[in-house]
């Protein structure tokens, strides 16, 4: 079996981090969304993985991911040159998935568990596709599904008026049919031909589709809050490590945290769960759970928690704690020391700043 994994999206919601970023290298506990993608794919057994990528974003996700060899798999490059839909994604890897049973999975997805089992049940019930269903709070947003029992009674693409609880979480299992399906729908009302029609026809034609409510936690990381809370739920999961770096007496380290080498910590307390990338440097300062802060990021005289912070970005003398902050890289947070005593700020489009 192969899989796509489509990554082909702007990310306009994340902006302004996606001005100069693929959304799907945003780093989660200092490692670019998408691996994430990629380990889960893995781990279900498959070896090849087609990496739809747009025109804006496509160059800098192959350099960033590569052929594939660091995880001993085959990763090719397939680009869509159009955001026509994740159906329209299917067909543009038409050649690549030849008539193969297939795994879709959706890039910006990120899930706790294995589909592994998934797979399993997908390749024994012989079903033409298999979907993975979790219940959200906003199901206009998403794929929603109606259930009888086990079985679908129907599916819609945002439904301004929701049939259930019951959102696709964009990881699919599909049987070749499903390329027929896809000939024979027409875009939908935000002009994109949408994987979720092409299943409908399925259901319509009388094939057999399964589907199940996945265990343990999915996020879909499309918002900066997603970010932040992505970021959470990985660093939920990392065990304390903090490698050859030795800690001065003044400093605490307490709980999971994770250091890479190189790390400088003076007079500080961090209190895990928290990542810290290579020569980070941290003096007279508090960093607080669930941060991440990449490579050669230096925090003085401030306290941050709950936030993720890019490679090269230095913080300085911030009177007040940082929290819920998304901050991109080579950013310079500092306060001047002489007159006049004004705010002064070189922002990009879109950025969001929150006072006190
Ligand atoms: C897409 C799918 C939708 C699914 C969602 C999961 O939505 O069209 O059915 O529920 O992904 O993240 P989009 O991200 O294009 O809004």
């Amino acid at each position: 079996m192969k899989a796509i994994l489509l990554c082909a999206g702007k990310g306009t919601r994340l902006k302004p981090l996606t001005h100069t970023s693929a959304k799907h290298l945003i780093p989660l506990a200092n490692k670019p969304a998408l691996e994430y993608g990629i380990e889960k794919i893995i781990e279900c057994g498959i070896e090849e993985i087609g990496l739809i990528i747009g025109e804006e974003t496509g160059e800098d996700i192959r350099q960033a991911i590569g052929d594939g060899q660091r995880w001993g798999i085959k990763i090719s490059y397939i680009l869509q040159s159009k955001p026509l839909g994740l159906a329209h994604a299917v067909t543009t890897a038409r050649d690549f998935l030849q008539d193969d049973a297939f795994l879709m999975f959706l890039g910006d997805n990120l899930l706790k568990n294995s589909i592994l089992p998934y797979r399993q049940k997908f390749e024994k019930g012989k079903t033409k596709a298999f979907v993975l269903l979790t219940p959200v709070e906003n199901p206009e947003q998403f794929g929603v599904v109606e259930l009888k029992g086990d079985k679908i009674v129907r599916m819609v693409e945002k439904p301004k008026v929701p049939i259930s609880d019951l959102a696709l979480i964009g990881v699919y299992f599909f049987d070749k049919i499903i390329h027929k399906a896809i000939e024979n729908i027409k875009p939908s009302a935000r002009g994109e031909l949408e994987i979720t029609d092409a299943i409908q026809w399925l259901l319509n034609n009388h094939y057999d589709v399964a589907a199940e409510i996945i265990e343990g936690w999915w996020k879909d990381t499309g918002k900066p809050d997603d970010i932040l809370e992505a970021n959470r739920l990985v660093l939920e999961d990392i065990q304390r490590d903090l490698g050859e770096t030795k800690i001065e007496q003044k400093s605490r380290i307490l709980g999971r945290v994770n250091l890479a080498p190189g790390v400088e910590i003076i007079n500080s307390t961090i209190l895990g769960p928290v990542v810290i990338g290579e020569k980070v440097k941290i003096v007279n300062s508090y960093v607080g759970p669930f941060t991440s802060l990449s490579d050669r990021v230096e925090i003085e005289n401030s306290e941050i928690e709950y936030s993720v912070v890019m490679a090269n970005t230095h913080i300085k003398d911030v009177k007040y704690r940082m929290q819920n902050c998304l901050i991109g890289k080579d950013v310079h947070i500092y306060r001047s020391a002489g007159l006049p005593l004004v705010y002064e700020f070189i922002l990009a489009d879109d950025s969001n700043i929150r006072l006190m």
